[in-house]
């Protein structure tokens, strides 16, 4: 099946989905039921209790499993609680690697939640181009990629302990738009025995499949692209090993932070449509990256659809789109917030990937919880802002920028 195709028919075992084998229903029907009636003690029909499994959630992680190429897919409850139950895997003085431009709640987690149960981090710019570029050396003559083999496994090197077990990282990463190569990454990982955990939030199973490329688990915000319409907060767990879905089950159904049926109806419904939205917010996206680009009070455009992004080279060999996130600098925080205000059709908001524009300031927003000299460190100055770009007409969302630009002077 080629990928739009999945999207609608994937996870099922025959070749069309069936909704419901018993009535016929095209939709995998919500089963709102906590338990299930056994045949006779311990003898059920494949669920018994709805934390353990519920129909409805099943067949979404059947979906995500056959979309990322993995053998098991886990839903839950929010991409954090994917996130906590994928770190469950590990123990007490493990170490994970953690690259330093992740999702500022993936920091928390790793820093003020899971450091005081004796799981270590350590966070490294694991990008392929050095995009944040701050300090010259980061920056390679020819827009970054010839650091791809030689630099950024040597900073992961620099990072690994006898005690490290895993490297976690985005692709692209939010909000600075950097590309990680993930051949080169999970190279380094084999090489040292380490799990590769790529949150695939930003590309989707329709551009990137982390799997290809070596990674062993893959994690998702499910609330963003995979939804689409912002009305739910869900996370996806996909992994290629047997053994390790085994170990995942028993710890989904141990810490219990599973996705509700409902959730998981919105979420196979919105998945139907994953194709098209891509495409679309792509499109959108690379017209407002161009008109960006062209402006004077613009300091910088991070858009790895740009053949100037140091990662563009890296991100067009391992994924198939560049997707509908672009993060840009102009000069102060203040003016940054008389743009967001200023905007008509972009709604200032946290979150990303529906169907309707989103506008944001990194640093007073979704990345408020990094600390300021590490915000300062990483590039997400006070004059980031983040968009998140929906699927309205472009023409219609390159003018509003405009206006709200002039209104901004
Ligand atoms: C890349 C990424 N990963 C994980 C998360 C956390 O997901 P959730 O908000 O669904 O808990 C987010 C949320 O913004 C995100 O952007």
């Amino acid at each position: 099946m080629r990928p739009k195709t999945k999207l609608i028919h994937g996870g099922s075992e025959g070749d069309v989905r069936v909704g419901d084998e018993a009535t016929g229903a095209v939709n995998v029907p919500i089963y709102l039921s906590s338990t299930f009636k056994q045949d006779g003690p311990g003898r059920h029909r494949g669920y018994e209790y709805a934390r353990t499994g519920n129909p409805t959630r099943a067949a979404l992680e059947a979906l995500i499993a056959d979309l990322e190429g993995g053998v098991r897919g886990f839903a839950f409850a929010s991409g954090m609680a994917a996130m906590t139950a994928v770190m469950m895997l590990f123990q007490q003085g493990d170490h994970v690697i953690v690259g330093d431009d992740v999702y500022g709640g993936t920091y928390r987690l790793m820093t003020r939640v899971l450091q005081r149960f004796g799981l270590e981090a350590t966070f490294v710019d694991a990008s392929a181009g050095g995009e944040r570029a701050a300090d010259g050396e980061r920056h390679s003559a020819d827009g970054g990629s010839s650091l791809r083999e030689t630099d950024r496994p040597a900073s992961l090197a620099s990072a690994v302990r006898e005690n490290t077990r895993a490297v976690l990282v985005e692709t692209p990463t939010n909000p600075l738009l950097s590309v990680v190569d993930l051949e080169a990454v999970a190279a380094f990982c084999r090489q040292h025995g380490l799990l590769l955990i790529v949150d695939n939030t930003f590309m989707t199973p329709y551009w990137q499949n982390p799997f290809a490329y070596g990674a062993d688990i893959v994690v998702h915000s499910a609330t963003k692209y995979l939804s689409g319409h912002s009305d739910v907060v869900a996370g996806l767990v996909v992994v290629r090993d047997p053994e390790l879905g085994e170990r995942l089950h028993f710890l989904q159904n141990a810490t219990g932070g599973v996705l509700a049926p409902h959730d998981a109806y919105l979420l196979i419904r919105g998945i139907r449509t994953l194709g098209v939205r891509m495409e679309a917010h792509e499109h959108n996206a690379a017209k407002i990256a161009r008109f960006l680009s062209e402006r004077k009070d613009v300091i910088r455009v991070y858009y790895p659809g740009l053949k100037t992004h140091p990662g563009h080279e890296v991100m067009a060999r391992q994924a198939r789109g560049f997707g509908g996130m672009i993060s840009f600098e102009v000069d102060s925080g203040e003016r940054a917030e008389r743009i967001v205000r200023a905007v008509r059709l972009f709604t200032l908001a946290e979150s990303l990937g529906a169907v309707e524009s989103l506008i944001s300031i990194p640093a007073r927003m979704t990345h408020a919880s990094i600390p300021p000299e590490r915000r300062k460190a990483l590039g997400i100055t006070d004059g980031l802002v983040r968009l998140s770009v929906g699927i309205e007409d472009a023409d219609d969302l390159v003018d509003d920028l405009a206006q709200a630009f002039e209104q901004a002077r």
